[in-house]
């Protein structure tokens, strides 16, 4: 009896243990799991401003440019050396600018020892230029796509998009912004003089292992790879020096998986001029903007003579559950950029209180609906095959497009070629920060989206473009879709040919 007691007590003892051990560990796991960044350290690096890309204008008129894709090394922190890939440099890219109505051709050479790709992010332009998955450039190869910006002025990008290793070519540094001006924008007083006080901040998460840049996905992470710190326009601990009233900030979430809200720990309330696609009719006051992968939202900050304010990322609670919040990055915050401002700043104009009307559609037009419910396994229960075509639009109409995510993490909707307009969000209007143009909308988990969408052409049933979540672990693990363009009566010939391209080419 006593030895069967002695028993009971040291098993009694060792689950006691067992339990605590757990319990630490799970305590540890999740208080680890929260990153922050916030009041870490000095932001002492001046901010880079990608330089504009030079052009020239052929005898036609067409506006050209020059990208070289291209392998190098990238010294974030002084003396050491990170292996990084880039556009005309080791890392990012030059900003290209065009005006609407212009011809622009982009001449792309491939330096790489892989294959890639150029997509033109927000972009209306013919299927054929788009640079999906179906337009890769093989390694050593060059491609030179064409077409006439149409679209309102706004704040695009480019980046790869090869199947299966778009998150990889991104992270490594591929990746630059592409500005489009129009008339009723010129003539709007509006922070505009680049670099001074219209910025681009492109903010991408990092981590580093040593002096290479890290891409492995924590256990636990859904979204797919987080970093432990952030940079803006490749600089880590930004800073930059002001000497406006006004500040303009071209606000671009490249990072491959992380969600921000972006905010002052003033809580002073900024005016969201545009959206991925281009102006707002009207400036709104707002104390936070919420990006997720591949959105952009263009801000205006009133800054204070002297002072210094930081641009920095905040909790969510929009993420979905503890759970996700904890390890999937919704709970994490940072410093993203430091503004100081001058002793003595020169005056801006006022905001103009109407920015213009809308271009996008408002779906009273629809001529029909589609539905896409968001896992990570595939959309619509499918995963992405380039040699099926998803769904066939014809040219010329507007659809009304429903996005439901019950997937329990969040994911986010990028449709390529179009602007959409948010109609709704769980059946209420819309939130003033998704009432302007729109290319990608977060979809957090227990969200349902309307969205009209209009489909301008030109057709071309043989060549599809892209739908898909810009999460891009999801993306390139098969959460994406196609959709062909087709003139009224026409039918999809298929996803025709699959290039011989980077299907799952190397990974880390
Ligand atoms: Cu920014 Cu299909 O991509
Ligand atoms: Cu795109
Ligand atoms: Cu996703």
């Amino acid at each position: 009896m006593a030895r069967f007691k002695r028993i009971l007590v040291v098993l009694g003892a060792t689950l006691t243990v067992l339990a605590l051990a757990v319990g630490a560990l799970f305590t540890w796991l999740w208080t680890d799991a929260d990153v922050s960044t916030v009041g870490d350290a000095r932001f002492d690096r001046e901010l880079a401003i990608p330089p504009l890309a030079p052009s020239r204008v052929a005898e036609d008129g067409t506006r050209v440019f020059d990208l070289r894709m291209q392998a190098g090394e990238t010294e974030f922190e002084p003396g050491r050396k990170t292996p990084t890939w880039g556009f005309n440099g080791s890392y990012l890219g030059p900003t290209l600018r065009a005006e609407r109505g212009e011809k622009v051709r982009v001449r792309i050479h491939n330096t790489l020892d892989e294959a890639s790709g150029v997509h033109w992010h927000g972009m209306h332009l013919p299927a054929r230029m788009d640079g999906g998955p179906h337009q890769p450039i093989p390694a050593g190869g060059r491609w030179s796509p064409q077409w006439t910006v149409d679209q309102p002025a706004a704040t695009l990008w480019y980046h790869p998009h090869p199947h299966g290793a778009t998150e990889q070519h991104v992270r490594r540094g591929l990746a630059g912004l592409f500005l489009l001006d129009d008339d009723r924008t010129a003539r709007l007083p509006l922070p505009k003089r680049y670099g001074v006080d219209d910025l681009p901040v492109i903010v991408q998460d990092v981590r580093f292992d040593g002096a290479r840049l890290d891409g492995d996905r924590g256990l636990m992470q859904s979204v797919g790879f987080l970093g432990d710190r952030t940079m803006v326009n490749g600089t880590l601990r930004p800073y930059r020096q002001v000497g406006d009233e006004l500040i303009r900030l071209r606000l671009l979430n490249a990072s491959t998986a992380r969600t921000y809200s972006f905010g002052f720990p003033d809580d002073r309330a900024f005016s969201l001029l545009a959206t991925d696609g281009g102006l707002l009719e009207r400036p709104v006051p707002l104390e936070r903007v919420q990006l997720s992968p591949g959105e952009r939202a263009e801000i205006v900050v009133r800054m204070r003579a002297g002072e210094r304010v930081m641009l920095r990322s905040f909790p969510q609670d929009n993420y979905g559950g503890a759970w996700q919040r904890r390890f999937s990055g919704g709970d994490d915050s940072f410093d993203v950029l430091e503004l100081r401002a001058a002793r003595h700043l020169r005056p801006s104009a006022g905001l103009p209180q109407s920015l213009g009307v809308l271009e996008t559609p408002d779906g009273s037009d629809a001529v029909r609906g589609r539905y896409f419910d968001l896992k990570r396994s595939g959309i619509n229960g499918r995963s992405m095959d380039m040699g099926r075509v998803d769904e066939t639009v014809t040219r010329g109409t507007t659809e009304v497009w429903t996005v439901r995510n019950s997937n329990g993490m969040p994911h986010n909707f990028h449709v390529h070629d179009v602007q959409f307009r948010v109609l709704e969000v769980d059946g209420e209007a819309p939130p003033p920060a998704l009432r302007g143009p729109k290319d990608t909308v977060f979809v957090p988990h227990g969200t349902v989206m309307k969205l009209a969408l209009r489909f301008t052409g030109p057709a071309d049933p043989g060549t599809p473009y892209m739908y898909h979540c810009h999460l891009l672990y999801h993306e390139d693990e098969g959460m994406m879709g196609q959709f062909v363009v087709v003139e009224k009566g026409g039918a999809a010939t298929g996803g025709g040919h699959i290039p011989a391209g980077p299907r799952h080419a190397h990974r880390h």
